[in-house]
């Protein structure tokens, strides 16, 4: 990978190094700073002139901060004459808010603009709360997937083809996501409807499905509050479902997010590191790591494969 330099923010180090290790490079010496009134100053220690550079920074808690981190670590890889500049963000922070709902800003919109006003020439994300926000940039944009990564996991666990199983979506829009993962486990699918009345606050109404005796899989994108997840699985448990289990992309985790899970009925929450999670509470929570597909769809970029093959199957 002679071609490739990787820099990296604040918001998730480990990731980035890990994807460094897969891609057997070194993260570019960068210095990512805060000037004592809270301004962020970036600097590149070393020449990428003429390199494929890509900058990976979710931009997870402290979202606003570790946007612009973002947004100036592409600005200066410009001014470096970087090649060709790839935002590599994994977490894709202010996606939901993507849609006109009265006299809101629709923030996703906006933050992609900012990515390409930066500089961007490529967008890669994992599982956009919206696969219509590849629509926001004019750049090419890969919006790749952690639905294998994690099927796979409970694929391990016996739910291949388990009559004792369902797969099940937390609210009416996470349905397509949902029946992504039942096929490649082979299960049927059920879901819950899901009222809510403000912002992170969930009011969990009834299921559509049979989930009697079985032992569930929620699937969503985001686990927040972690409102959503223990609400339905209450709801399933009252419904007669024997163990439930989720699958999470994103580990936001806010607020009581951490202890709503241990809390909550659930037998496990699968996530992946596009966000870092606390090293303390950690409470029924497996993590798996999204690098090795980081880097794979890095190496394409790079050497202008396809990255839709990849998930083909
Ligand atoms: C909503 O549309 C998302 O897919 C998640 O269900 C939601 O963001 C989860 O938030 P919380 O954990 O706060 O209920």
């Amino acid at each position: 990978m002679d071609g490739i330099k990787l820099l990296c923010g604040n918001s998730n180090r480990q990731l980035a190094e890990k994807i460094a290790r897969e891609l057997n490079v070194e993260i570019t010496d960068a210095t990512v700073k805060e000037f004592s009134d809270g301004e962020t100053n970036i600097t590149i220690n070393e020449s990428i002139r003429g390199y494929n550079t890509f900058v990976v920074q979710p931009t997870c808690t402290p979202t606003n901060k570790n946007l612009v981190e973002l947004l100036l670590l592409i600005d200066a890889a410009k001014r470096c004459s970087a090649h060709h500049v790839s935002a590599v963000v994994p977490y894709y922070g202010y996606g939901r808010q993507e849609r006109l709902t009265s006299r809101t800003a629709i923030s996703a919109k906006a933050v992609a603009s900012w990515i390409q006003v930066s500089g961007a020439d490529h967008f890669l994300s994992i599982d956009l709360h919206s696969e219509a926000i590849a629509g926001f940039f004019e750049i090419p944009v890969d919006n790749m997937t952690a639905i294998p990564l994690m099927a796979t996991h409970f694929r391990q666990k016996g739910f291949y083809e388990n009559d004792n199983a369902v797969v099940v979506s937390p609210d009416t829009g996470g349905v397509k996501r949902a029946r992504n993962f039942a096929t490649r486990l082979n299960l049927p699918i059920a879901i819950v409807d899901k009222l809510r009345s403000r912002a992170n606050e969930s009011e969990v109404a009834h299921v559509v499905g049979n989930v009697e005796g079985k032992n569930c899989i929620i699937v969503d994108d985001i686990v927040d509050t972690g409102g959503s997840l223990s609400n339905a699985a209450s709801i399933l448990k009252d419904k007669g479902a024997k163990k439930v289990y989720a699958a999470c992309t994103h580990p936001v985790l806010s607020g009581t997010g951490y202890e709503r899970i241990a809390d909550s009925e659930l037998e496990e929450l699968v996530t992946t590191d596009t966000i870092p999670l606390s090293e303390s509470s950690r409470k029924k929570i497996t993590q798996l790591s999204i690098a090795p597909i980081l880097a794979e769809c890095i190496k394409r970029t790079y050497s202008q494969q396809s990255i839709t093959e990849l998930f083909a199957k």
